[in-house]
């Protein structure tokens, strides 16, 4: 049988082509009238290749009638992002109180919230029990005291996860590791029994209904999740058995990696799926659970690839007997991943370039730094003021890790989709900039 392929293993939006006035084109829009309507740097997500992805996920799971996808907000969050999401039977997977307020305001059921965090604060707990978030990924012993006690004068239940750190290392970006030992997430494996019996003996308010874990971001090798998994039910049946529970629901976190560049290679979510549902009924039979609920969160495999970013390319500089420099009207405000972790992008010019020549460029971003660098070393056809880059693959952890540094206003997003283009995140303005200064009385 040939290989399913999902949406996640492509560099560009599903929709993206050449139109007949050879410019690109994504979502049936001509990409540089959207950089003309809108104005540029722009976000532009195409509708196409998220809800294309999230039929991959469920597909890839149909096999484990009791799988939860709970999109992680953090990858990209904003109402109309929620929606779609909702519409596609996705959960989400919150880590703030802005996330938890944004799919409120959605109109979202917030039982399909599952709130993480290493430090969530009494006035976030708070926000999450008066809105009825369905499930709360404990992670350390003063949350298990203050949520029971948040719960209490509530007088009401919660039903948490214990986030539990498995030991596994997995080869990513150091700063996007989580599972290991020395992490600042979740409890040790050595420190759970103690976790349990707090909730056991003292927290009355506290349901633990499974454990949670989460290995990585932009993860290549399906095999870690069969070790995390082995992990996570040993542990649930062990508690089981010595306290006399049953916990069952299990949460594996996310991780699955995108394509960024040719370079990479990410796995399909097909076969992420398969490996996953393997070794999860494996494990149910050799540690005798009954099957749990399966829970995996998701973030940058579902919204990456569908997401671009379109700069407008300003000044250019020769460096004598160096590189070549193109400057465009964004850069790491929008997109802190080149600087934070030497992350890299492909990007094409949007418009007509036909038998353009072609140069090698680093393409430099905007702000005052020199380390301001978006994409080095990509061969493109000759530019001039004026031209659109297109980069791709800026959906996740772009405009969710975007700063106004320089004072610079965030920009705005586009959802497009069959030739039509809506705004679903407005450009910050001068005033928005502003808006929030005081100037104290004694200073006037
Ligand atoms: N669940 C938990 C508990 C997480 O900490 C994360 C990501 C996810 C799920 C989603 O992981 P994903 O499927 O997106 O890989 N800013 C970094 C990524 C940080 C990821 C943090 N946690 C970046 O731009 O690469």
């Amino acid at each position: 049988m040939a290989q399913l392929q999902s949406t996640n293993q492509f560099i560009k939006p599903i929709t993206t082509k050449i139109n007949e006035r050879g410019n690109l084109e994504i979502g049936g829009c001509d990409v540089v009238d959207l950089a003309e309507k809108y104005s540029t740097p722009l976000y532009v997500i195409d509708e196409k290749t998220l809800r294309s992805i999230c039929q991959d996920y469920k597909n890839a799971f149909k096999d484990y009638e009791k799988t939860s996808i709970m999109y992680a907000s953090k990858a990209l969050c904003t109402s109309a992002i929620a929606k779609i999401l909702d519409s596609e039977g996705l959960g989400f997977d919150v880590v703030s109180g802005g996330e938890i307020y944004t799919i409120y305001k959605s109109g979202i059921d917030m039982g399909k919230v599952l709130f993480n965090g290493n430090n969530k604060s009494v006035e976030e707990l708070d926000l999450a029990l008066d809105l009825g978030v369905g499930r709360i990924s404990a992670d350390n012993f003063l949350e298990l005291a203050l949520l029971d006690e948040i719960a209490k004068s509530k007088n009401k239940t919660v039903d948490i996860l214990l986030r539990i750190t498995p030991g596994i290392e997995c080869h990513t970006h150091q700063y996007i590791q989580t599972g290991h030992l020395d992490s600042k997430f979740g409890f040790d494996l050595t420190q759970i029994d103690e976790a349990v019996d707090l909730i056991l003996t003292q927290y009355d308010n506290l349901k633990i209904c499974g454990l949670h874990a989460h290995i990585g971001s932009q993860i290549f090798e399906t095999n870690i999740f069969p070790d995390e998994i082995e992990i996570l039910v040993k542990e649930i049946s062990r508690i089981n058995k010595e306290y006399s529970l049953e916990l069952d629901e299990i949460n594996i976190g996310g991780g699955i990696g995108v394509k960024y560049t040719d370079e990479d290679e990410p796995p399909s979510v097909y076969d992420a799926g398969k490996i996953i549902i393997e070794k999860l009924k494996h494990c149910i039979e050799k540690y005798k659970i009954n099957p749990p609920r399966l829970f995996l969160e998701p973030g940058r495999s579902i919204i990456s690839t569908s997401g671009v970013t379109l700069y407008t390319i300003g000044s250019s500089k020769q460096v004598p007997k160096g590189r070549k420099y193109i400057s465009v009207d964004g850069g790491m405000a929008d997109n802190a991943r080149p600087s934070l972790y030497q992350a890299k992008y492909y990007a094409q010019i949007a418009n007509s370039k036909k038998d353009a020549e072609t140069e090698e460029v680093t393409v430099a971003g905007r702000f005052c730094e020199s380390g301001d660098i978006l994409i080095e070393n990509i061969v493109l056809p000759k530019t001039e003021e004026g031209d659109i880059l297109c980069v791709f693959n800026t959906g996740a952890y772009n405009y969710s890790m975007a700063s106004n540094y320089n004072r610079v206003g965030k920009c705005a997003m586009v959802l497009v989709n069959n030739s039509q283009s809506d705004i679903i995140v407005s450009r910050q303005t001068l005033e928005d900039l502003v808006s929030h200064d005081v100037i104290p009385d004694r200073l006037k």
